[in-house]
């Protein structure tokens, strides 16, 4: 049965605005953009021309308008609070991009009001619904690296002002490594492993202003953070968010279990290669070693690398890892709100990531460990058999 289109409202025309559009055009076809809106009216009445949209208006204007059912906020972070306050008083759920709100009490209040209104009030990211987390979700569910024990997350970088056109607020508060990129990696965790316990964390800023475009910017946030985090089903591990780090090895993501190793593909991405370390494997290689035990500590450092494989994705992805879903979030949100299911992002999920993100700069500033005050389901996993670009 052909379904009626979900109404969308865009309010930030900028630079991750193309993306949504374009993929809500050629791909998403439950949804139906009806108007956008941004604080520049130009912005808007190009973002209307470019992509065929009927309306370019005032934020105002597009949260009055009746066929809008959700309203995505591609805002910037310091004023994603104020905006998402302003869609669910308007009578809209929000999807937001990420983070949903700059701080617990924020998140709070904004899931708070949604629940009253019966409104949904989700933020990205929806990487974790791609083929490569979820391959890495399903191995973990059956058991594949036994009970996990521990990881490490680790997105670190120059900075952003290499490649985004107005990279400024990155490094204004309310933004910052941890709020811009974390999200990713911990949206991914919680979606592994559940939710999280506590956190503690030191954070440093590289350089006190950051040269942008020719022009010298006050830094006002650390651009370097080295956390720890425990979850509820008491695995540990480590978490470095920065911009400070021209190049390294370390890996992005892998889960370490009782059995073996995982390695998980970028969180900030929907595909990539999944690859296993198999503890049993590793045990037989030096078990087979029958010279004494400084040949088998040999063997176990120089073929270790031989124990890993590469695992094909358990879930349709497109043949370029790179390839940009982003939506697949709010497509599905936009269906479970029609079929009356729960959507895979969610409210609580999103406030529990928010929470996180700022108890990295609480336990940092404060020096103490901080206990996690709210927590979360595991969103649900996505079904097998799909189509790609598809969530039902
Ligand atoms: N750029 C990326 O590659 C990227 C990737 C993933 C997520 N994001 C997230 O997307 C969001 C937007 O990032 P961006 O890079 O597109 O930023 P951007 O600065 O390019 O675009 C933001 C847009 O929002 C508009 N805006 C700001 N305040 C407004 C207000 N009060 N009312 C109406 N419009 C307002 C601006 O005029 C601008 O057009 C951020 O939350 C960011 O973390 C960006």
């Amino acid at each position: 049965m052909l379904q009626q289109k979900t109404g969308v409202g865009v309010i930030g025309c900028g630079t991750i605005s193309d993306v949504y559009l374009t993929n809500i055009k050629e791909h998403y076809h439950n949804l139906e953009v009806i108007a956008c809106a941004d604080m520049y009216p130009e912005k808007a009445e190009q973002t209307k021309e470019k992509y065929g949209i009927p309306t370019a208006c005032t934020p105002e204007e597009l949260l009055a308008d009746e066929k809008i059912e959700i309203v995505l906020n591609l805002t910037v972070p310091a004023v994603h609070y104020q905006i998402n306050m302003q869609i669910l008083n308007a009578g809209k759920h929000v999807y937001c991009e990420k983070p949903l709100a700059l701080s617990l009490e924020e998140a709070d209040t904004i899931v708070n009001t949604a629940r009253e209104k019966g409104l949904l009030a989700v933020s990205a990211p929806d990487t974790f619904l791609g083929a490569g987390a979820q391959t890495c979700r399903k191995l973990l569910d059956e058991g594949t690296i036994g009970r996990p024990v521990g990881f490490t997350a680790n997105m670190v970088a120059p900075g952003h002002e290499l490649w985004h056109p107005a990279p400024a607020f990155y490094y204004k508060k309310g933004a910052g490594p941890m709020l811009d990129m974390g999200p990713y990696y911990i949206t991914t965790l919680v979606s592994l492993l559940g939710p999280i316990q506590r956190i503690s964390c030191f954070a440093v800023a590289g350089k006190t202003c950051r040269e942008i475009q020719g022009k010298m910017v006050e830094t006002e946030v650390p651009t370097h953070y080295a956390g720890i985090m425990e979850f509820a089903c008491k695995a540990v591990g480590n978490i470095n968010m920065s911009f400070d780090v021209w190049d390294s090895d370390l890996p992005m993501l892998e889960i370490y279990g009782t059995d073996g190793a995982l390695s998980v593909p970028d969180p900030n991405m929907f595909g990539g290669e999944v690859k296993i370390y198999s503890g049993k494997k590793l045990k037989s290689m030096v078990d087979a070693e029958t010279r004494p035990h400084p040949a088998k500590l040999m063997t176990m450092v120089s073929r270790k690398g031989e124990c890993s494989e590469r695992v094909d994705l358990l879930f349709p992805a497109d043949p370029d890892p790179r390839c940009n879903m982003r939506g697949l979030g709010l497509s599905d949100m936009a269906r479970a709100l029609k079929n009356n299911r729960a959507s895979r992002l969610n409210s609580e999920l999103s406030r529990h990531v928010v929470e996180a993100l700022a108890a990295f700069q609480i336990a940092a500033d404060t020096n103490t460990v901080y206990e996690m005050k709210t927590t979360c389901k595991r969103p649900e996993a996505m079904p097998e058999g799909l189509m790609l670009w598809d969530t039902e």
